[in-house]
């Protein structure tokens, strides 16, 4: 199959990129590269053997998009780009609704037009505000607590609207809980620029030394050790859901679904902690902070939906996450 990777040059567009032409699809990737850089392009035709089309450009250049999906015969799409910093999105709403929302709305105004129906969206669990009970299945209630949560509420909104109005449709909205990890190979990773905003990064430069300490965001929280407890997913494994996704969307009668990816378990701030000193085999100096504003005590996912339908678990543990991201932390040369 010949695919779309709207993003395909970050973090968890990358690693699908990899398993996608190991399949033998054949994979264009679409990235303006405010998040990341060409570089990744070479990366990811070093392990799979193969090079993807590329195209630097904007989701919201509808009319390049349509060029793009004619001109390449793309028959699915998988749509990662777009913004997804918490806080950043609080300081810079505009620009978040308009990558996110505006972003996807140009996107299937140009799939609409090249009669391209098969679409996979990068979701994410913060679409389920605070958690009434746990765990957290599809049917929980959604409520967006923050303009990033709010940005992926409306394209789901869309989406869903959009396979209402034309059964020929294909949509599947995956719900990431928290990606961490990197590929085996040290090559492909998560590489936020500036301050990491997320723990994984930020225990990773912690060890790495080039930052001096973790601030804990809050150790009062009712859980196991007081400190916030997630659901934290092999990167990996949130590609083989998008492969395991792509084959559903060919073979059901339903013109728009949602599916978490999750591992179904959730790990605390200390835990996490305790991981990453095990694998680095160094000392992660910490302070115990006040809360994150916005930040939930718990928060793991059901995975039975999508296990059911997709066919599709997580396998990867938690050590495999750590090792992963340490080794390409100590990789990082390229
Ligand atoms: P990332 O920033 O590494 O990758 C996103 C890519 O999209 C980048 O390469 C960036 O250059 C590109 N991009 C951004 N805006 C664009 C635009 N307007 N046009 C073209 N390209 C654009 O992020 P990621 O972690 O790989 O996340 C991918 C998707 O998954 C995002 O939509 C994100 O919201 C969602 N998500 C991520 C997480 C996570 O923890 N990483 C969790 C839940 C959901
Ligand atoms: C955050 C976002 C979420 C987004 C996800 C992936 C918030 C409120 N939520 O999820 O919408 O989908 O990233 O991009 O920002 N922690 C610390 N110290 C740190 C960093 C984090 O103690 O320096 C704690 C947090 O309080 C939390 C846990 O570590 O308990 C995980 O935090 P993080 O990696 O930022 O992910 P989420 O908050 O779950």
């Amino acid at each position: 199959m010949r695919i779309l990777l709207t993003g395909g040059a970050g973090y968890i567009g990358s690693h699908i990129a990899v398993l996608l032409l190991g399949l033998g699809h054949e994979v264009t990737i679409y990235d303006n590269l405010s998040n990341s850089d060409r570089s990744v392009l070479g990366r990811i035709s070093k392990i799979a053997g193969k090079t993807p089309d590329f195209f630097d450009a904007d989701v919201n250049d509808s009319d390049v998009l349509e060029g793009v999906l004619r001109n390449q015969n793309i028959e699915s799409v998988i749509h990662l780009a777009g913004l997804k910093a918490v806080g950043e999105s609080v300081s810079y709403p505009l620009e978040y609704f308009k990558n996110n929302v505006s972003g996807i709305i140009s996107l299937l105004g140009a799939m609409n037009r090249a009669n391209v129906k098969s679409l996979i969206f990068s979701s994410s669990a913060t679409v389920y505000g605070n958690p009434s009970y746990l765990p957290l299945d599809e049917e929980h209630p959604t409520c967006a607590v923050n303009p990033y949560g709010r940005t992926k509420l409306h394209c789901e909104e869309i989406l869903s609207d959009i396979a209402n109005s034309d059964s020929s449709w294909r949509i599947s909205s995956l719900r990431y809980f928290n990606p961490v990890g990197a590929h085996d190979s040290g090559l492909l990773g998560d590489n936020p620029s500036g301050k990491p905003n997320n723990l994984a990064p930020y225990l990773m430069r912690v060890a790495a030394g080039t930052l001096d300490h973790v601030v804990i965001f809050g150790d009062d929280y009712e859980t196991l050790d007081g400190t916030g407890v997630r659901d934290y997913i092999h990167v990996v494994d949130v590609a083989e859901g998008h492969c395991a996704a792509l084959t559903e969307l060919g073979d059901r009668e339903l013109p728009f679904n949602v599916f978490n990816l999750g591992t179904g378990y959730g790990h605390s701030v200390f835990q996490m902690l305790a991981a990453f000193e095990n694998v680095s085999t160094i000392k992660i100096p910490y302070i115990v902070g006040p809360r994150r504003p916005g930040d939930v005590a718990s928060c793991f996912a059901s995975t039975e939906k999508a296990t059911e339908f997709l066919g599709w678990a997580a396998k990867k543990t938690l050590k495999d996450m750590c090792l992963s991201a340490w080794n390409f932390q100590k990789n990082r040369s390229f």
